[in-house]
């Protein structure tokens, strides 16, 4: 389906690099059939020597080469790149926006032709191929875009479909998520250091745990609850640590923390 494809990125920073990366080392596809524009000629030098792909260089004269265009820039720079690309559509490319908080209704209005555009928010573990992503589809995306959409993202982690009204709880989750998880993660390390582990023992000991304690989960389908109970034996140390988790109201702070994170995806999206 993207075989013989040609996919244009806009933007060659964190995220369009960690695509890049993801599609090469999946083999989904071929250096020759990746373009990357950037207003940053280092960048652009980079990604050429780094990973073979071809440079482009203007964001108009890359729209009309391609296939599928991945905008990867700010959200504040979107304009200025929608500006560019509009115009040299004609060929009717699909379009990926994976700008946080800019709502698909945006990005049509200022392209005004009947292209269709999937926006997408990934996470930052995609860095690592580890990432995931949410895909949502505007007016003229079908389903054979969404498809082409979920094979690019799932070069590097998992994919799931949502309504855009979603996006913004998606932004507070997943989104912002990795950051909640490496702060229990810091906070687990300190806890041995406090108890007398060394630095080192206690991160090795605090990151292998919450990939071990995902994995469990992300590789079968019990329950969180179910797993938790089988390691927590009657008057063990389990419960106990439990026990003072449950009286500082973790489970309350984590759902205010996604919720307060939702909201404010919700106020940046209007502006
Ligand atoms: N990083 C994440 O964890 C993450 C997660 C989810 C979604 N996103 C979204 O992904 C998008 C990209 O994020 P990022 O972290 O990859 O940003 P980034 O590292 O700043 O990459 C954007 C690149 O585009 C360049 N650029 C700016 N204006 C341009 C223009 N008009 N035409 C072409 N290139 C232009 C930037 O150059 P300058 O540096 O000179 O501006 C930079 O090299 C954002 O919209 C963000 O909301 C990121």
């Amino acid at each position: 389906m993207v075989a013989s494809k040609k996919i244009g990125f806009v933007g060659g920073g964190n995220m369009g690099e960690a695509l890049i990366k993801g599609l090469l080392s999946s083999g989904r596809l071929q250096a020759d059939q990746i373009r990357v524009s950037d207003v940053r000629q280092d960048r652009l030098r980079f990604l050429q020597d780094t990973y073979q792909v071809l440079t482009v260089p203007d964001n108009a004269e890359l729209t009309r080469e391609v296939d599928v265009i991945v905008i990867a820039v700010k959200p504040q720079q979107m304009a200025d790149v929608v500006a560019d690309i509009s115009g040299n559509l004609e060929h009717l490319p699909l379009l990926i926006s994976i700008a946080a908080g800019v709502p698909l209704a945006i990005i049509e209005r200022g392209i005004g032709e009947p292209v269709p555009v999937v926006r997408v928010m990934p996470n930052t573990p995609a860095l690592v191929l580890a990432g995931v992503s949410a895909i949502a589809g505007g007016t003229h995306a079908n389903e054979d875009h969404l498809a082409i959409v979920r094979l690019l993202f799932e070069a590097v982690g998992q994919v799931v479909e949502v309504n855009e009204a979603n996006m913004d709880a998606v932004t507070g989750l997943s989104g912002s998520g990795p950051a909640y998880v490496l702060l229990f993660i810091e906070a687990l390390m300190d806890a041995g250091v406090l108890t007398g582990l060394s630095r080192q023992v206690a991160r090795e000991l605090a990151v292998h745990t919450t990939l071990g304690a995902a994995k469990l989960l992300a590789e079968g389908d019990a329950h969180p609850a179910a797993l938790k109970d089988q390691i927590t034996s009657p008057g063990g140390t389990t419960i106990h640590g439990l026990a003072v988790l449950e009286r500082a109201g973790m489970r309350g702070m984590v759902m205010e923390a996604v919720a307060a994170a939702t909201q404010r995806s919700m106020e940046l999206g209007k502006k």
